[in-house]
């Protein structure tokens, strides 16, 4: 039995928490994509670990599987579990032996990119993310199973670094240092290499996975970033390099679509926008450091909606977990909903953050698109058009801070009125029931109507 946890918007929904509060049944949480770019803090027993590699259940006791679809940093694996080992924890983790390592001289490349590109940036994290999966698509990457065999790592590293540095050095006119330099390379990662082998993480994924689903434990998959970003169904290029979706949770863990689809896909919606990185936002409010984007009056944007996106911001604790950057913020987008809810097909959906936005008057969304005049319900294909587009907002009543940890113990009737009208207008929208509803950052703050494992 599987269940898969998806971003429906720009990532940071809060799939932390969703897989927090199922999580007492599950056995294993395995990634799927992504690397070492998805902040996530989790609070146990009091105390706050910031990851953003090793899966929030590893912290609960769970195995977390790092999946083949994923790109691994080394680095940041063991200083992430040496931390949690520093704290008395003993995370159980597993790392696919298909997974791609994030090399030193892709954190590098990254940075350099970035800079390059100027308007065409995506505001990455810089963690290497992008140029790693370049490399897995262009078959000079390594794999974590590499790191195993010096031999092999030896023979990649050698014919992959020269053109890395050459690429450095002779097309952006960039000095290097060891980052580029093959011996040195070689010798670091043969050592995590042997510390893999000794601790005795790397796993097949697949086969590893199916096996624990054979014995009858339950497996949770677990999307990083969000469905905007995604490489294929997202704001290309303002998007990350791999496949947050729900096709990625088979791809990149091993096991086959038919096995994920018999389970439940959640998709994980905020119930208004946050975004780190660049690119159109056509529900943004105001802006991060004075740049207010030119959005149509009707939107609201100006001097009051300057305040709303900072209000927004500072109640939902938007900035980013591993930049620390102040993040965008804007309306729910209903037309970013529908794509998601079809390109996932998810089954349930779990709503956060209502509590963020109670105390407004009146709450906003973003219900349609006008694009070169007409009316659309989902977003176009191309970016560009995305940037045309004019959100026609819809008006709901606002609803008053309560005391959410009592509402979430109550049920879902103790909502207030107005937010239930909210949450039922996006179900509706999506024609996808509600399992969750998140009402505070806390564990006991969310309100659970289904559980997919029962
Ligand atoms: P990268 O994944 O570091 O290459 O960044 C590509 C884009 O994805 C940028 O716009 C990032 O800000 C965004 N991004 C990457 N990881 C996350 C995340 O965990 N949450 C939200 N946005 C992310």
């Amino acid at each position: 039995m599987t269940v898969t946890i998806v971003g429906s918007q720009l990532g940071d929904e809060g799939k932390g928490g969703v897989v927090d509060i199922y999580g007492d049944a599950v056995d294993v949480v395995a990634r799927y994509q992504g690397g070492d770019n998805a902040g996530h803090t989790v609070v146990h027993d009091g105390t706050k670990y910031k990851l953003s590699l090793v899966p929030s259940g590893a912290i609960r006791g769970k195995v977390g599987v790092l999946g083949n679809g994923c790109v691994v940093n080394p680095e940041t694996l063991f200083d992430e579990i040496d931390t949690l080992r520093e704290r008395g924890l003993d995370p159980d983790v597993r790392v696919a032996e298909r997974a791609h390592v994030i090399l030193p001289y892709h954190r590098a490349l990254d940075g350099i990119e970035e800079d390059e590109k100027a308007d065409l940036a995506a505001g990455t994290t810089k963690r290497g993310i992008g140029p790693t999966y370049e490399d897995k698509a262009g078959r000079r990457g390594v794999r974590i199973g590499d790191l195993l065999e010096p031999d092999v790592l030896r023979e990649r590293l050698e014919y992959v670094v020269p053109q890395k540095k050459a690429l450095a050095e002779e097309v952006f006119g960039k000095e290097t240092g060891e980052e580029f330099d093959v011996e040195h390379l070689f010798e670091t990662y043969r050592e995590y290499g042997e510390r893999l082998a000794e601790e005795g993480m790397t796993v097949d994924c697949g086969t590893y996975l199916q096996e624990r689903i054979d014995a009858g434990d339950n497996v949770m998959l677990e999307g990083a970033q969000g469905t905007s970003i995604d490489i294929d169904h997202g704001i290309y290029p303002y998007v990350t390099s791999s496949n947050p979706t729900a096709g990625g949770a088979s791809v990149g863990s091993g096991l086959g679509p038919t096995v994920v689809g018999q389970g439940d896909v959640i998709g994980i919606v905020k119930a208004y926008l946050s975004r780190v990185g660049t690119g159109p936002l056509p529900t943004e409010l105001g802006g991060v450091d004075g740049q207010t984007p030119d959005y149509d009056a009707t939107t609201g944007a100006g001097g009051d909606a300057e305040e709303l996106a900072t209000y927004i911001r500072d109640e939902g604790g938007e900035y980013g977990t591993v930049t620390g950057r102040p993040r965008r913020v804007g309306w729910l987008d209903m037309p970013m909903l529908r794509h998601a809810a079809r390109a996932n097909g998810f089954t349930g959906l779990a709503i956060n953050h209502i509590d963020v936005l109670a105390g407004l008057e009146e709450v906003k969304v973003g219900h349609s698109y006008r694009l070169d005049g007409e009316e659309t319900l989902t977003m176009p294909p191309t970016t560009e058009a995305w940037g045309r587009c004019e959100a026609t907002l819809k008006t709901f009543e606002g609803w008053s801070d309560v005391d959410w940890t009592a509402v979430a113990a109550e049920g879902y009737d103790a909502i207030p009125e107005a937010a239930r009208t909210y949450l039922e207008y996006i179900a509706d929208e999506l024609e996808t029931p509600i399992y969750a509803v998140g009402v505070g950052p806390g564990r006991e703050e969310t309100v659970i109507v289904e559980d997919p494992y029962e």
